[in-house]
């Protein structure tokens, strides 16, 4: 009973109160403050956070000047490359019989293979086979060493413009992807089985699957602008007996340091595809 009489008291109080610490008349103040106090701290905060913003963009313009565009610079080492394919597909299905079922996989040999045309590969250098081209710091323009499609011989689509397709024994471009400063020691080759009890042939261009070292290390996009990486081209030589069924086969960089059974990356150095060709 008496919290009830008292209420309305209370409440004119509050209300006053209130109204008075948003904007005070008689003292001309604004939520406790003056014009001239809030402009201080107005002024303060802003020459505080100017400060510190211009305190981060300078930090952060310092350590853009020490990266470079093209060498990660917190690593430690250099990292493993994965291998891939072409023609870009880990399923090979096709009809032998029917030219529409595996011209997608001839049109992206072609372009892929475009840059390693021998015209195009003419004035690049002529390396010295088995030894890394490593090029001064100063070299803006990095050289590159020629690699020429005709080495690929039967899979250079030069001889046999169909890649092996027609006959029904396709051939299949092996890369590793690009790493700037790699320098695989020993002698990388590509090693390709299939997986199954009966071995399957294989023909591999250049011999051996050999990736030679002169093609390393690359330096990056923006000096080695015309780099073309290494490829090996693996032709499956399948007999009657292998068509109607799927072949899985597995690509392995092999006879190097580099990694090729990683558990969780199974990219790394390797690559597993699936062929299966009818007739
Ligand atoms: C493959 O193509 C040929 C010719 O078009 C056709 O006769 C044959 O049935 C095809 N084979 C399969 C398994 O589709
Ligand atoms: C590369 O060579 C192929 C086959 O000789 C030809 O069709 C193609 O036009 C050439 N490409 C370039 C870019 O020279
Ligand atoms: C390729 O790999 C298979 C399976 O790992 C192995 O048996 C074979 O000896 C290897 N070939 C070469 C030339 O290393």
């Amino acid at each position: 009973m008496t919290k009830d009489q008292d209420k309305p008291g209370d409440e004119k109080e509050y209300k006053t109160s209130w109204k008075d610490s948003i904007y005070n008349p008689r003292t001309g103040e604004f939520v406790g403050r003056t014009a001239s106090s809030w402009g201080l701290i107005i002024l303060f905060y802003l020459v505080f956070y100017g400060f510190l913003a211009g305190f981060f963009c300078l930090t952060m313009w310092v350590m853009l000047l020490t990266l470079s565009d093209d060498v990660p610079k917190y690593s430690d080492r250099v990292p493993n490359p994965g291998l891939v394919i072409r023609p870009k597909s880990l399923d090979i299905v096709y009809n032998r019989s029917d030219a529409a079922k595996y011209n997608q996989y001839i049109q992206h040999l072609d372009n892929f293979l475009q840059r390693y045309n021998d015209t195009e590969q003419a004035s690049n250098e002529l390396c010295l086979a088995g030894e890394y081209f490593e090029q001064d710091a100063t070299e803006v323009e990095k050289k590159v060493c020629q690699f020429r499609r005709s080495s690929l011989r039967l899979c250079s689509g030069l001889s046999d413009s169909s890649y092996g397709y027609a006959e029904g024994k396709p051939c299949v471009l092996v890369k590793m992807n690009r790493i700037i400063g790699l320098k695989p020691l020993g002698d990388p080759y590509i090693n390709c089985t299939a997986k199954r009890d009966a071995s399957l042939q294989l023909q591999y261009f250049p011999k051996e699957g050999r990736i030679d070292k002169m093609y390393f290390p690359y330096y990056g996009k923006k000096t080695h602008g015309k780099y073309v990486q290494p490829v090996v081209a693996v032709k499956l030589l399948l007999t009657k007996e292998d068509y109607n069924q799927e072949i899985t086969v597995e690509c392995r960089v092999e006879g190097s340091d580099l990694r090729n059974n990683d558990d969780r990356d199974k990219s790394l150095g390797r690559v597993t595809f699936r062929v299966l060709v009818t007739e």
